[in-house]
């Protein structure tokens, strides 16, 4: 049997080394190594020797095995190299050409608009907190004195979950979240971006998915006049140039009183028109004791702003459609 397995190993030693091909290579790999192989059909018959030349036997069949496999995987690197070697020398491949350029993508228009508000805020003193996109019916209504019978609670407004959570329909739940986690101390200055939902037939300026900005200062002796001082800064460092503000009576249930700002850039001739920015108001009394605070000691102001129409108007974009569509022909022009 020793005979036998020196016969088998120096063949297979030999065939590696006449190899012309690695498909040779396999064919010994197979038939001598393979577990149907050569040496595996001699160790089955390793039994029919004396108990005591089992044992020497095994070893010298793995040496042997081993000696087989060294020479097999020198074969196959010594063939791979040949390989690469016709591969740089073929002068259709040039290894100095440059790569694939991987595709980068940027920000979106709206992520970039909220971000610059963000640095916006924090350089007044302002945080940056969240709230969740799913909200209580408490927080996004009640709490803001949105009586139940208020149009906006509709399912026409509002996309209202079976378990009768809603998709918040504005930022200002944030609000009562912001004034709670602050345990009722002033000051709080905070703004609160984010998606918000509306049960909408899609149109140019209306979608269901879109994207405000919150704010909120509350603090002792707070004015009109500190709202409209911090909101005509902010907007003049959005829009990169002075601009005058307008305040326009309106109702919002959660800020008393309530209002509508316009702006237009400073210096504008009398007749010059006013575009409407954002909804604000001073903090109602009910919203500021729901949060935590105690309204005969501090005040506040809120504000809300969509970001959508920033992004739109500063890109010139027609359509809020676009805006979410994910069409990248569209976002690559930005
Ligand atoms: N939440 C209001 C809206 O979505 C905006 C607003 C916020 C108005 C804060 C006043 C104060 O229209």
């Amino acid at each position: 049997m020793k005979d036998r397995l020196e016969e088998l190993a120096s063949q297979a030693l030999q065939r590696i080394a006449d190899a012309e091909t690695t498909a040779d290579l396999e064919q010994v790999d197979k038939t001598i190594l393979g577990r149907k192989g050569e040496l595996a059909c001699l160790m089955r018959g390793i039994g029919s020797l004396p108990a005591e030349e089992r044992k020497p036997f095994g070893r010298l069949v793995n040496e042997r095995k081993e000696a087989i496999e060294a020479a097999l995987g020198a074969r196959r690197e010594a063939f791979d190299a040949v390989r690469q070697q016709a591969r740089l020398q073929d002068s259709r491949y040039d290894p100095t050409e440059p790569g694939l350029a991987v595709p980068t993508g940027h920000l979106h228009p709206i992520t970039r608009v909220r971000r610059e508000v963000e640095e916006i805020f924090l350089g007044l003193g302002f945080d940056v907190v969240d709230g969740p996109e799913v909200e209580t019916e408490e927080f996004n209504f009640d709490l803001l004195n949105i009586p139940a019978h208020h149009p906006a609670r509709d399912n026409q407004d509002t996309f209202w979950l079976e378990s009768g959570h809603v998709l918040r329909t504005h930022t200002s739940p944030v609000q009562l979240r912001a004034m709670r986690a602050r345990g009722g101390q002033p000051p709080l200055r905070v703004i609160a971006p984010g998606r918000v939902f509306r049960n909408e037939q899609p149109d140019r300026t209306h979608e269901a998915i879109f994207h405000q900005v919150e704010g909120l200062m509350v603090d002792r002796g707070i004015t009109v006049a500190d709202m409209k001082g911090v909101l005509a800064l902010f907007l003049s460092r959005l829009f990169g140039g002075d601009v005058e503000v307008r305040l326009r009576p309106h109702y919002f249930p959660f800020v008393e009183p309530g209002f509508e700002l316009d702006m237009r850039p400073a210096g504008s001739p009398p007749e010059a028109e006013w575009l409407e920015a954002l909804g604000c108001g001073m903090v109602h009394p009910d919203v500021l004791a729901a949060g935590g605070f105690d309204p005969d000691q501090v005040t506040g102001w809120a504000f809300g702003m969509g970001l959508d129409r920033v992004a739109m108007m500063r890109h010139g974009i027609d359509d809020l459609r676009w805006m979410l569509g994910g069409d990248l022909r569209f976002l690559q022009q930005f």
